[in-house]
C-alpha cells in the first residue's frame, strides 16, 4: 500500500469559489478518489488561505474583524467543495495554531543556517492609513501612455511594466493620498543559496516537461531573494522576536499544507506526521496547483522545505487555466459562475464529468464549452451510462424477483471489459483523464451494442426464453457496474446511487474483476436526467444579474461622469488619424507578459505587429480570423517585448471586460474607417 498525501493550492479567504477553481479541486478528487479505490492511503489536504493586506481590507470595509471574515468564508468554502463531491480529509486555514508553529519553525530553521538576511527597502507608504502599501494599492497614470487609473505595476492600456515610484499622481488606493517612499527593515529567503539543489531537483522527475523548462528560464534569469515578511498593520503572524514584522502570505500559505495535515494527525490513530514530512520519508507528496503559481511551489517551497529539514515534494502537477465558450471567464457576459450559483442550477456531477472528459496530465488550457458540455453530458451519461441500467432493471425486476442470474453468458465480454481496466487505470494514474473517459466511453458504446444485438424487449415477449431473458439483463448490469467503477473517481454520488441499486459495497478497483451473479439488488430510479439549454441560460442569466448591484450602482453615477469625455479637438486633428479594419491573422501570448497578446494583423496586404494588452479578456485562438479596426499611422512604438505597429481598439474597463470593436460583415481589410 502506498502513502500519498496530496494537496490542492489554498483558495483565498476573501471570495466566493468559482468555476475556475474547482478545474482544480474536481482534477485533485478524481485522482485521489482513484488512488482510495485501489486500496491505497492517500490524504487529501486542503485549507483556506487566510492572511494578507486584500483580506485585512476587505474586513475592513465590511466592517468586520479579519477573522470573522475568515470565518464566514470558511464555511462557505467548506459547503461549495462539499457538495462538488470534493472530498478532503481535512479542511483547515493558514491562520491556525499549527501554521504559527511551522511557519516559526521553518522560519527559524532557515534563520540559523543562515538562508535568511536583514536589508532596509524604500516602499510606498500611506501617511493617513499608516501602512506600507503593496503594488496592487497603488494606482496611478500610466508613465507610458498616460492612461488613468492604472495599478503600481503594469498598464492595462498599453501593457507598459514598470515600478509604483514611476506612476504619475499616484494616489493611495485605500485612502486616496498621495504616498510618501519611507524605509522600513525587511527578511528576505535567501533563495540562490538552493541554486545547485533546485537545480537537480527541478530536472529529477518531480515536474511536468513544460514546467522544467520554463524553470530553466528563471535560472538564467537568476534567482532574486525573496522578500517574506511585511510590516504592521498587516493580517497574518508576527515573526519571532521582531515585533511589528510579519510573514508575507506567500510564506505561510504552502506551510498550510503542512498545518492541515499536522490538525488532522492530532485528531486521528495511525497516521504519522513525521511518516509523511520528515527527510527520506518514503510517502509520496503531492501539490496541485495552477501555473500562475509554479513559482512558489517549484522554488521558495522545495528550497524552504529544504532549508528547514523537511522533505522536499514527490512532483508539482500544474495545470492550465479556464474558458468558457472560448473565453476568460466574464461577468458581464455571465460566464464568472460562482460554485454557489452553478449548484443552484446544475448538478455538480456534470460539470465533474466535462472537467474530466477535457483534462490531462499537461498545463494547457481548458475550455468549458456551454453547447459541448450540454451535448456530451446527455449523450454519454444519460444517453450511454445510464441508459444500460435502464435498460435491464426493470425486466430484472418484474420477472425476476430483483435477482441477477447464476452466470453470465458472455464470459469473454466481461474478460474484455475487466482487462480493460488496467490501461484505464493507467491513465487515471497519469492524470489522463480525458483519455480514461474515451476509453470508458468506448466500452459503454460496446455495452450498448450488446443489448442492441440481444433485444432482452424482444426476448421478453417470447415464451421460453426466460432464463436467456434473465442472462441477458444479467450480463447488461454487469457491464453497467464495471462502467460505473471506471467513472466512480469522476462521478461519485452517481456511483454511490448505483451501488445502493445493486445493493454492492462501495466498489474498489480490485472488486470490480469479480462478475456479480445470483445477487439481489434494489428497484431501479433513474440515476441522472439531461441538461436543457433552458437551464444553461438561466445559469448564466443569474450570474450576469449578480452584477447588477454594481452595474446599477454605476448607472447611477454615470459611466460618463467616471470617464468625462475629452477636450474638444478641432476636425483636422481627428482626420489625421487613419483608422483601418484589420484582420487579425496571428495572436500569440508573449513570454513573461501578463496582459499582452501579439498579433499579426493584414491590412489587406501589409502587415503589421501590434502588441495588444487584451490577454485578460481573449485567448488567441479566438481571435484569428477575426476583422477588427486599428490606428494604422501611429507613429511604431518599441515596447519591452518588441515593436508595436499600430494599435487596435478595444473598449471597455479593462480585466476580462474588454470588448474589441469590430465592423460588420462585408468590410475588408484594409479599408478606412471614416
Ligand atoms: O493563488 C492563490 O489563490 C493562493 N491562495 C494559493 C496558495 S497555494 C499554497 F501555497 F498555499
Ligand atoms: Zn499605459
Amino acid at each position: 500500500m502506498r502513502k500519498i498525501l496530496v494537496t490542492s493550492a489554498l483558495p483565498y479567504a476573501n471570495g466566493p469559489i468559482h468555476i475556475g477553481h474547482l478545474v482544480e479541486y474536481i482534477q485533485t478528487d478524481i485522482w485521489v478518489r482513484y488512488q482510495k479505490m485501489c486500496g491505497h492511503q492517500c490524504i487529501y489536504v486542503c485549507a483556506d488561505d487566510a492572511h494578507g493586506t486584500p483580506i485585512m481590507l476587505r474586513a475592513r470595509q465590511q466592517g468586520i474583524t479579519p477573522e470573522q471574515l475568515i470565518k464566514t468564508i470558511a464555511v462557505e468554502h467548506r459547503a461549495d467543495f462539499a457538495e462538488f463531491g470534493v472530498d478532503f480529509d481535512n479542511y483547515h486555514s493558514t491562520h491556525s495554531p499549527e501554521n504559527r508553529y511551522f511557519a516559526n519553525t521553518i522560519y527559524q530553521r532557515n534563520r540559523e543556517k543562515g538562508h535568511i538576511s536583514l536589508r532596509t527597502i524604500t516602499q510606498a507608504y500611506d501617511p493617513v492609513e499608516k501602512m506600507f502599501l503593496p503594488d496592487r494599492f497603488i494606482k496611478g497614470e500610466c508613465p507610458k501612455c498616460g492612461a488613468q487609473d492604472q495599478y503600481g505595476d503594469n498598464c492595462e492600456v498599453c501593457g507598459a511594466s514598470y515600478s509604483p515610484s514611476e506612476l504619475i499622481n499616484p494616489v493611495s488606493a485605500v485612502s486616496g493620498v498621495t504616498p510618501e517612499q519611507r524605509e522600513s527593515e525587511h527578511h528576505f529567503f535567501r533563495l540562490g543559496d538552493f541554486e545547485t539543489l533546485l537545480r537537480q531537483w527541478t530536472r529529477g522527475g518531480h515536474l511536468q516537461q513544460e514546467v522544467s523548462n520554463k524553470l530553466d528560464e528563471w535560472f538564467a534569469a537568476g534567482l532574486q531573494e525573496w522578500d517574506i515578511s511585511r510590516d504592521a498593520p498587516y493580517f497574518g503572524f508576527e515573526i519571532p522576536d521582531h515585533p511589528g514584522k510579519f510573514f508575507y502570505v506567500w510564506m505561510d500559505a504552502p506551510i498550510g499544507y503542512m498545518a492541515s495535515f499536522k490538525h488532522l494527525c492530532d485528531r486521528s490513530v495511525g497516521i504519522e506526521f513525521d511518516d509523511f514530512w520528515k527527510p527520506g520519508s518514503e510517502a509520496e507528496l503531492y501539490h496541485f496547483i495552477g501555473k500562475d503559481i509554479i513559482y512558489f511551489h517549484a522554488l521558495f517551497w522545495p528550497a524552504m522545505l529544504h532549508g528547514a529539514d523537511y522533505r522536499m515534494p514527490t512532483a508539482i502537477f500544474s495545470h492550465g487555466f479556464l474558458t468558457v465558450d472560448g473565453l476568460k471567464m466574464s461577468k458581464s457576459r455571465g460566464t464568472f459562475i460562482k460554485a454557489r450559483s452553478y449548484l443552484d442550477h446544475l448538478n455538480p456531477e456534470y460539470l465533474r464529468y466535462y472537467f474530466a472528459a477535457k483534462l490531462g496530465s499537461g498545463v494547457d488550457d481548458i475550455d468549458l464549452n456551454l453547447d459541448d458540455f450540454i451535448a456530451r453530458v446527455n449523450a454519454d451519461l444519460v444517453g450511454k451510462v445510464v441508459n444500460i441500467a435502464s435498460r435491464c432493471a426493470g425486466f430484472i425486476s418484474k420477472r425476476f424477483d430483483n435477482r441477477l442470474a447464476e452466470r453470465l453468458p458472455e464470459p469473454d465480454l466481461f474478460a474484455e471489459f475487466s482487462s480493460a481496466g488496467n490501461g484505464i487505470a493507467g491513465l487515471f494514474e497519469q492524470r489522463e483523464f480525458s483519455r480514461a473517459v474515451r476509453e470508458i466511453m468506448a466500452l459503454a458504446d460496446r455495452a450498448n451494442q450488446y443489448i442492441d444485438e440481444k433485444k432482452p424487449w424482444v426476448i421478453a415477449k417470447q415464451q421460453g426464453r426466460e432464463q436467456e431473458l434473465h442472462q441477458v439483463c444479467t450480463m447488461g448490469l454487469n457491464l453497467f457496474r464495471l462502467l460505473i467503477g471506471y467513472l466512480r473517481p469522476i462521478l461519485p454520488v452517481t456511483a454511490a446511487q448505483s451501488e445502493s441499486f445493486l445493493q454492492i459495497e462501495p466498489l474498489t478497483w480490485n472488486a470490480l474483476s469479480t462478475p456479480l451473479t445470483g445477487h439481489r439488488i434494489a428497484a431501479f430510479k433513474p440515476l441522472m436526467t439531461r441538461i436543457e439549454r433552458a437551464q444553461v441560460d438561466a445559469l448564466l442569466a443569474a450570474s450576469r444579474e449578480s452584477l447588477e448591484p454594481a452595474a446599477s450602482l454605476q448607472a447611477k453615477t454615470g459611466l460618463l461622469s467616471k470617464d468625462p469625455i475629452g477636450d474638444p479637438i478641432e476636425f483636422p486633428e481627428f482626420a489625421k488619424v487613419d483608422l483601418r479594419v484589420a484582420r487579425i491573422v496571428q495572436a500569440e501570448h508573449v513570454d513573461g507578459a501578463d496582459k499582452l497578446l501579439h498579433l499579426t494583423l493584414d491590412l489587406g496586404g501589409e502587415r503589421r505587429s501590434v502588441f495588444a494588452g487584451i490577454k485578460s479578456a481573449y485567448t488567441p485562438e479566438t481571435l484569428v480570423g477575426r476583422l477588427t479596426v486599428m490606428v494604422a499611422n501611429l507613429a511604431p512604438r518599441k515596447m519591452r517585448f518588441g515593436l508595436s505597429e499600430g494599435m487596435i481598439l478595444a473598449a471597455g474597463p479593462g480585466g476580462s471586460e474588454i470588448f474589441l470593436l469590430s465592423p460588420d460583415a462585408g468590410a475588408e481589410p484594409g479599408m478606412r474607417v471614416k
